[in-house]
Formats: C-alpha cells, structure tokens, sequence
C-alpha cells in the first residue's frame, strides 16, 4: 500500500431493492453457509421504492470495522456480516489512482477496515425482506469498493450468507435461488428467470398493515419450523419442486391465473408451516384483521371473495414473515379497482391519517393504519 499520508478516503454507494418470494425459501439445511432446504422464486420491487441504500468507505485512518444502520451504530461482530467481508476481502482486487497518489494491493484489504452506512427506505425486520435488500446492497457496494471482479452469480452467494433471501435481491425482474447440492454452497445461486420488461402489466400493491419489528425473526422462524415441523419436510420435498416447475411456466408464458394461483397456495402454506412448527409462529397476526363494531375483516378474507367473484379478474396475495399483504394485480386497472376496494373495509381514519404512496405507475404502497 502506498499513499504514505493517512488522509485519503474511498468511498461507493449502491442501492438495491427488496423482494418479495412468491415461492417460499423457508427452511436450512446449513445454517452457517444459509443454505436452503428448497428452492424459492421472487419477484424483485422497483428499486425507487423499497429499497436499501448503503454507502462505503475505507480509509487508512480507520481504526475498526464499523456499521451504521438507519443512522444507528449496530454490531459487526455476528457471523454474517464477517462472512460477508470476509468473502469479499478474499476476492478484493487492486486499486490505484495515480492522480491521488493512492495504491492499494490486494491483500490490503485485510488491513484497512471499511465504515458502512445503510438506510431501508421501509420498515426494518417488519416483514417486507429487509434483509434481503440490505445484505444484497451491502455486498454489491463493498464490491464495488474493493474492486471485486466477481459476477452477479457469485455475488449473490456471498449474499446469501448474509440472508439467504438476499441472494435473489442482486437481479431484477423474476428469479430464483436454486438449493444446490455442493457441501460448500457453490450452486445454491441465484438465476434471474426474467428481467424486469418481460412481464410488466403487473402492479404490485405493498398494503402495510403494521411496520413494527416482528416478534420472531426470519431466521429463528425456520430454525423452529426445521425442528419441530412434519409438514415442512413434505412441503420440501414434494410440494416446493412441483410448484417451482409451474411457476417458472405461468411466468414464462405471463398466466395470471396459475401465477395467482400458486402464489396464494405457496403463501398459505408456508404460513401453516408456521402453525406446525413447536411452539407455534404466527405472523399473519390481529394486525392483519380490521376489529370494530362493524367490521371484522382480513385482507385475505376480501381477496378470496374478489377472486370468487364472477366477473372479477384474479389477483394474487402473499404474506411474508410478518402481517402485511403483497397483493399482485395484472395490471393497472384491476390495481386501482382493488385499491378502491380495500379503502372501503380500511377507510383513512381521522386521527390516523392514512398514509400512501403511488410508486411509480408499477407498485402501491398503502399503509392501512
Ligand atoms: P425482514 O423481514 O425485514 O427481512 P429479518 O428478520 O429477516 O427481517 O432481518 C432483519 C435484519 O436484517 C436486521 O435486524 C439487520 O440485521 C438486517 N438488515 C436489515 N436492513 C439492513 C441493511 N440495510 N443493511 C444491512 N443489514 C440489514
Ligand atoms: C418468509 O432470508 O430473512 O421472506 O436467511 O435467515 O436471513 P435468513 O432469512 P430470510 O428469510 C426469508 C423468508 C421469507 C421467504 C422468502 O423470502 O423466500
Ligand atoms: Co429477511
């Protein structure tokens, strides 16, 4: 390393998007190396919206690893993280600028340590993959620094180390993270099915029910599920591979039915995967319910009912580890029809000013209060 002063700085920023599976990972089979028991396929959000945005920096004159989230310093020292680097550091390449007078060599990357800075623009560990856009964006921007020569394949298995649903958030469009079967974790990658032009009559309307931090999280959930579940096991083995095989289909050939269809199946049971598991997880919570007087209705109750309704295209609903819906309409019409519909059961309260927000002409993001 030269650049004898301790002054210089170098900084990358990148920003990455969460998504959202419409085939559930749920469930290790290596805990360490975040290694799935099935394979899973999500659809990745506009990047404008739901988004982790995550800033880097080395410099001679830090003294430590260090990392802020949403403004608040949080721990490196869990395994993840120092997979993550560690990975990274392994692959690091050289780095000069002449102009600066700063070169750095490979193996320097041992020896500087990196300040990380990253803000979700959504609420964090409430069930809207935050994880997954955070680990992604982490590893995209240190890679960007640390002039990683890897491609978007081999990123996203160090990403996957972070959170394994954080492997998909690297492409656009629709993808999967396939199992693999290596001891080491050298398949179990993502592969992007579609990108994000292929399919795009879509409108994704995120309804957020509560943004509090969920009681289990993620990884804790599966582990549970992992040791105590039967269902689990059938739902790996001989559930999960069919329904990837059709899902990879309905999007190849853009048919909303058997996509909604599937979503909502892989969604539900997952979910009853969390009630098998010992002691029980519920994260479809009373959060997911409207109770007064009058009204005692769930979101799912009202997209069934819009779903039998003759005349009425399908939708498609799906709940990840927490109490708030991603609905999928077919398109922009149907979107703003069902909006309509869900304000009437969840109209803006007074003293509860109901938040939304149009994101872009593709996804809705509603705060139902
Ligand atoms: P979620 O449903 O939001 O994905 P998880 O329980 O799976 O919830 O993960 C939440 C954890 O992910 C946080 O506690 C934090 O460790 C990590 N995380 C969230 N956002 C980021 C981010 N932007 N950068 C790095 N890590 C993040
Ligand atoms: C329900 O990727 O958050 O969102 O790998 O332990 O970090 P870890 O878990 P995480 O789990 C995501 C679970 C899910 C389904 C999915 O995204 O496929
Ligand atoms: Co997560």
């Amino acid at each position: 390393m030269t650049g004898e002063s301790k002054n210089w700085i170098l900084m990358a920023t990148a920003r990455a998007p969460t998504n959202i599976a419409v085939i559930k990972y749920w469930g290790k089979r290596d805990e360490a190396l975040i290694l799935p028991i099935n394979d899973s396929i999500s659809v990745t959000l506009d990047p404008d919206h739901l988004s982790a945005t995550t800033t880097v920096a080395v410099s001679p004159s830090f003294e430590k690893d260090r990392m802020w989230l949403n403004g608040k310093e949080i721990s490196l020292s869990g395994g993840r993280y120092q997979n993550c680097l560690r990975e990274l550091r392994n692959r690091a390449g050289e780095y000069t600028d002449e102009n600066k007078g700063i070169h750095i060599e490979k193996y320097d990357w041992n020896k500087l340590h990196v300040h990380i800075a990253s803000y979700n623009n959504f609420p964090t560990a409430a069930g809207l993959a935050s994880s997954a856009a955070g680990f992604a964006c982490l590893v995209f921007s240190l890679a960007k620094l640390m002039n990683v020569k890897e491609d978007l394949s081999q990123l996203s298995t160090i990403a996957r180390q972070g959170s394994g649903s954080a492997c998909r958030s690297l492409y656009g469009g629709f993808v999967k993270w396939t199992m693999g079967n290596e001891m080491s974790g050298s398949d179990s990658i993502a592969v992007q099915l579609a990108n994000e032009t292929h399919w795009d009559d879509l409108v994704i309307i995120v309804a957020v029910v509560s943004s509090r931090q969920k009681e289990t999280s993620s990884t804790s959930g599966m582990r549970g599920s992992v040791e105590t579940s039967s269902l689990i096991q059938h739902r790996a083995k001989v559930v999960v591979p069919s329904r990837i095989l059709q899902m990879e289909q309905a999007i190849r050939n853009k048919d909303f039915s058997s996509f909604a269809r599937l979503t909502c199946a892989d969604s539900n049971q997952f979910h009853a995967v969390c009630l098998d598991t010992s002691p029980p997880i519920v994260y479809m919570n009373d959060t997911s319910h409207r109770h007064d007087l009058f009204h005692n209705y769930r979101i799912i109750s009202i997209l069934e009912r819009w779903n039998r309704h003759e005349g009425t295209p399908m939708v498609a609903y799906t709940f990840d580890a927490g109490p708030n819906a991603v609905i999928v309409a077919p398109n922009q019409k149907v979107a703003i029809d069902l909006l309509q519909r869900l304000l009437f059961y969840f109209p803006p309260a007074r003293d509860n000013e109901l938040s939304s927000y149009v994101l872009g002409d593709k996804q809705i993001l509603h705060e139902f209060g």
